[in-house]
C-alpha cells in the first residue's frame, strides 16, 4: 500500500501525489500545486505545527513519553531535575553530568535585589500570583539583554539553566509578597523541591523542614507537568521563539497563555469549581447542569486524550500517599463522586470527557498547603523546562517565523465616510 494521498483539483482536474512521513503530509506540496488555497483550521485540530523528537503522547492509548521514556518510569523512578536534563538535552545525565546540572541550577536561584525590593513591590496587595509570575519572567529579560542572542548555543544553554533555577524563586516571591511575608532567600544545600517548599513557607525556624513524602509528591507533580508536546503555551512559546525573541520573554508569553482556565488555570478552577457544589449530595445536580451547557466540568476533557490521561492515574496515587500525610483532603469525596457519576454517564461517554492531570492536582497541591491562586503557577514552574526544550529544538531546526494565513471574510473595499455623515 502506498504511504501517500492523492489529491485532485476538481476546477482543472490535475492531480498531485503527496507523500506521508511521520503521520503527516508536506503542507509544501500543497502549496506548490494550490496557490491561494489555504486550509482552514484555526484550533490546529488537523495541524502539525512541527517535527519534534521531545515528547511522544498517543492519546488513543494513553500513553505519555519523554525523549522515549514512559511517564510511569520516571514519575516512579526519577526525579524533576533529572527530567528536565533529559527534555532539554535528549539523554538521561550520567552521574558526572547529573552532578554539573544539579550544581548549576542550584547556583542560579538568585535574582537581582531590584528585582525583589523594585519590581515585586511594586505590584498591587492583591495580585494574582500567576499574573506576577508572567509579568516577573518577561521582565528577567531586562536583567539578562544577552539573551538576545539566541542563535548562539551556550548562550542558551546557559539562559536555560537560569531559567529552570529562578522559576521557584520568582513563584515563592509572588507567594510571599501577596501574604505580606518577607522574601526569603534560596538555600543551596536543598533539593529542588525542598528548596521551593522553603521559599514558600519558612516563617522563623532555622531551617524549614519538610516531610520527605511531600517533597517526594511535589517532584512527582513537577515531572507529570514538566512537558506535553505542542500544547496551548508550548505552541506560543514556540511562535514566540520563531520570531528570535529572547527565551524570557518566548517563556513569559507561554505562561500567560497557561494562565487560561482551559489550559493550566483549570486546576484552580477545579478547586472553585468543588466549593461551589459543595457537598456531595450536589453532584447529581452539577452534572445535570453541566448536560444543560450551565458549566463545565472543569479537570476532564482534553483534546489528545480520549481514553484517559496517564498523569491523572500516577497523580491519584500520589494523592493517595499525601493524604495519609496531611489527612484527607474534604473535597476528595465531592471529586470522586463527581467522577464516578460523570464517568457512568451518556454525555461524558459520547464525547470520550475523562478526568485530566487537573482534576486531582488541585487537592495535592491544596493539602500541601498551596492556595488555589498558586496552583497554575506550581504547573508553570516545571512546564519551564518543557518549554525551553520546545524554543530550543525549533531554534536548532532552522524554522521560519510562525506566520499562518487567514481567509479574509469582512467588507469588500469602500469609502471612508467623515464622522459628521455616518
Ligand atoms: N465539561 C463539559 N463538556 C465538555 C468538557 C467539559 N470539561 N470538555 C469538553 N466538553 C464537551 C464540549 O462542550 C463539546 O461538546 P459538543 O460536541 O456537544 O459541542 C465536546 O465535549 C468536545 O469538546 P471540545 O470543546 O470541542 O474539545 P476541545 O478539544 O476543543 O477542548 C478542553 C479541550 C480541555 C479545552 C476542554 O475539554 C475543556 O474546556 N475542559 C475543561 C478545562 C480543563 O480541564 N482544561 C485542562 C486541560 S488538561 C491540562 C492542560 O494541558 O492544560
Amino acid at each position: 500500500m502506498a504511504e501517500s494521498i492523492t489529491i485532485t483539483d476538481n476546477r482543472t482536474g490535475e492531480s498531485f501525489e503527496v507523500p506521508i512521513v511521520h503521520g503527516g503530509v508536506d503542507s509544501s506540496a500543497w502549496k506548490k500545486n494550490l496557490p491561494g488555497v489555504w486550509f482552514t483550521d484555526p484550533a490546529f485540530t488537523t495541524t502539525a505545527s512541527c517535527e519534534s523528537s521531545i515528547t511522544d503522547i498517543k492519546g488513543d492509548e494513553g500513553i505519555l513519553r519523554y525523549r522515549g521514556y514512559p511517564i510511569e518510569q520516571l514519575a516512579k523512578d526519577s526525579n524533576y531535575l533529572e527530567v528536565a536534563y533529559l527534555l532539554v538535552n535528549g539523554e538521561l545525565p550520567t552521574t558526572e553530568q547529573y552532578d554539573q546540572w544539579a550544581h548549576d541550577v542550584t547556583h542560579h536561584t538568585y535574582t537581582h535585589e531590584n528585582f525583589r525590593r523594585r519590581f515585586m513591590d511594586g505590584f498591587h496587595f492583591n495580585a494574582h500570583p500567576m499574573g506576577m509570575f508572567v509579568s516577573s519572567l518577561a521582565a528577567m529579560s531586562t536583567f539578562y539583554p544577552e539573551a538576545k542572542d539566541v542563535e548562539d548555543p551556550e548562550n542558551r544553554k546557559l539562559q536555560i539553566t537560569r531559567l529552570i533555577a529562578k522559576v521557584p524563586t520568582l513563584a515563592a516571591a509572588g507567594y510571599r509578597f501577596s501574604i505580606g511575608m518577607p522574601y526569603v532567600y534560596p538555600e543551596n544545600d536543598l533539593d529542588f523541591a525542598t528548596n521551593f517548599m522553603s521559599m514558600m513557607f519558612k516563617v522563623a525556624e532555622d531551617k524549614y523542614e519538610c516531610d520527605p513524602a511531600i517533597t517526594k509528591a511535589l517532584d512527582i507533580l513537577f515531572i507529570l507537568h514538566a512537558d506535553h508536546e505542542q500544547n496551548c503555551s508550548t505552541t506560543t512559546a514556540r511562535t514566540v521563539g520563531s520570531a528570535h525573541a529572547d527565551p524570557y520573554s518566548s517563556v513569559a508569553a507561554a505562561a500567560a497563555a497557561l494562565y487560561g482556565p482551559r489550559h493550566g488555570g483549570a486546576n484552580e478552577a477545579v478547586l472553585r469549581m468543588l466549593d461551589d457544589i459543595g457537598s456531595y449530595d450536589r453532584v447529581d445536580e452539577f452534572i445535570e447542569g453541566v448536560k444543560r451547557g450551565d458549566h463545565k466540568l472543569m479537570g476532564f476533557g482534553h483534546r489528545v486524550y480520549k481514553n484517559f490521561d496517564p498523569r491523572a492515574t500516577i497523580i491519584k496515587e500520589a494523592a493517595d500517599n499525601v493524604f495519609k500525610v496531611t489527612g484527607t483532603n474534604p473535597r476528595l469525596d465531592i471529586a470522586l463522586k463527581l467522577e464516578e457519576a460523570a464517568l457512568n454517564d451518556d454525555y461524558f461517554k459520547s464525547r470520550k470527557l475523562y478526568p485530566n492531570v487537573d482534576f486531582y492536582s488541585g487537592l495535592i497541591y491544596q493539602s500541601l498547603g498551596f492556595p488555589p491562586e498558586m496552583f497554575t503557577v506550581l504547573f508553570a514552574i516545571p512546564r519551564v523546562a518543557g518549554w525551553l526544550s520546545h524554543w530550543s529544538e525549533m531554534l536548532e531546526q532552522d524554522s521560519r517565523i510562525a506566520r499562518p494565513r487567514q481567509l479574509y471574510v469582512g467588507a469588500d473595499v469602500r469609502d471612508y465616510v467623515p464622522i459628521a455623515n455616518r
